[in-house]
């Protein structure tokens, strides 16, 4: 018996709760919402899909009762506000970081053995949050920004390259914002081929460039960020946990030394499996993205000690 729950029943919430339930990926998912009655409404619209798509997954929905929760194998938080038009996702942290503690010390009070993924912004500092406010193992933490990041980098690869974006490999690493993501693209593939085959340097930069600004540019089209690939990347990392998978996927994750950092949650590929993140992978930067991924540190960083200035930590 797989149980999930999802805290935030906002639009990517709820896709994470719709494309678990879709893929089947537990037996049972709970949304929970402080909003009254939201996270009710937005499960059983998604449960009177079941008979539509020959879905068994049960799901539920709570006002915030997180008894209901209880027991979950994996929780994922995406609690707090979404960034709106010409707003960075850093901005949110006052409002964000006292959401997002009190949310994962709850969750720990019913399932003490769940696996933690944060989805919240800036994702980067309130994985950080969660580790030091919890004081969990680091292999339970996981946030997920760079899965996303890296779809849309594949996205973006596969319209240029006019092929499916299955068959484009790419990685996005380093922090989960528009300043501090690094697309590896000496190492993106299409069908074992370097891109850089087929794609020149200039169409290159102009594709990292855009996945640097991607949830920007739907933040603008939309008006809101957006959901439903965060949604999809939030439900693929709880595949590869609660399918023991050890997918390779980009996540952040507490560094103690690995890609020459510490004290500090940063994007890096890493295999996921039952226990949450359990092997750092080390893709032997070459001294350019290594040095991004110091100044992507550091900003991060910078984030992190705000933490402390408005005394969450
Ligand atoms: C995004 O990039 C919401 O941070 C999320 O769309």
């Amino acid at each position: 018996m797989t149980k999930v729950s999802v805290i935030g029943a906002g639009a990517v919430g709820a896709t994470t709760a719709d494309v678990i339930a879709c893929r089947e990926l537990a037996d049972e998912v709970v949304l929970l919402d402080v909003k009254e009655g939201f996270a009710e409404g937005k499960a059983l619209d998604i449960y009177q899909t079941s008979s539509l798509l020959g879905i068994k997954t049960r799901i539920s929905g709570t006002t915030n009762d997180y008894s209901k929760t209880a027991g979950s194998d994996v929780v994922v938080i995406t609690s707090g506000i979404p960034r709106k038009p010409g707003m960075t996702r850093e901005e949110l942290i006052g409002t964000n970081a006292n959401i997002v503690k009190t949310v994962a010390e709850n969750v720990l009070k019913h399932s003490p053995d769940a696996i933690i993924i944060v989805v919240s912004n800036p994702m980067d500092t309130m994985t950080y949050l969660a580790l030091k406010a919890t004081g969990l193992p680091k292999n339970r933490i996981i946030g997920m920004g760079g899965i996303l990041d890296s779809a849309r980098f594949k996205c973006y690869l596969g319209l240029a390259l006019n092929t499916p974006t299955v068959d484009v490999h790419a990685t996005v690493i380093g922090g989960h914002g528009d300043t501090t993501m690094i697309p590896l693209t000496r190492l993106a593939t299409f069908n074992g081929v370097p891109v850089s085959a087929t794609l020149g340097s200039d169409k290159l930069k102009e594709i990292s460039d855009a996945t640097m600004v991607g949830g920007a540019t739907l933040t603008k089209l939309l008006g809101t960020s957006a959901w439903y690939a965060p949604g999809a990347a939030a439900a693929l990392l709880v595949e590869s946990i609660v399918r023991d998978q050890k997918r390779i996927m980009p996540c952040c994750v507490s560094l103690e030394g690995e890609y020459g950092q510490k004290d500090i949650c940063l994007g890096v590929p890493v295999s996921i499996g039952k226990n949450g993140w359990e092997t750092i992978i080390d893709y032997k930067l070459s001294s350019d993205e290594q040095a991004a991924f110091a100044k992507s540190a550091e900003a991060v960083r910078t984030m992190n000690n705000v933490l402390k200035e408005i005394n969450v930590l």
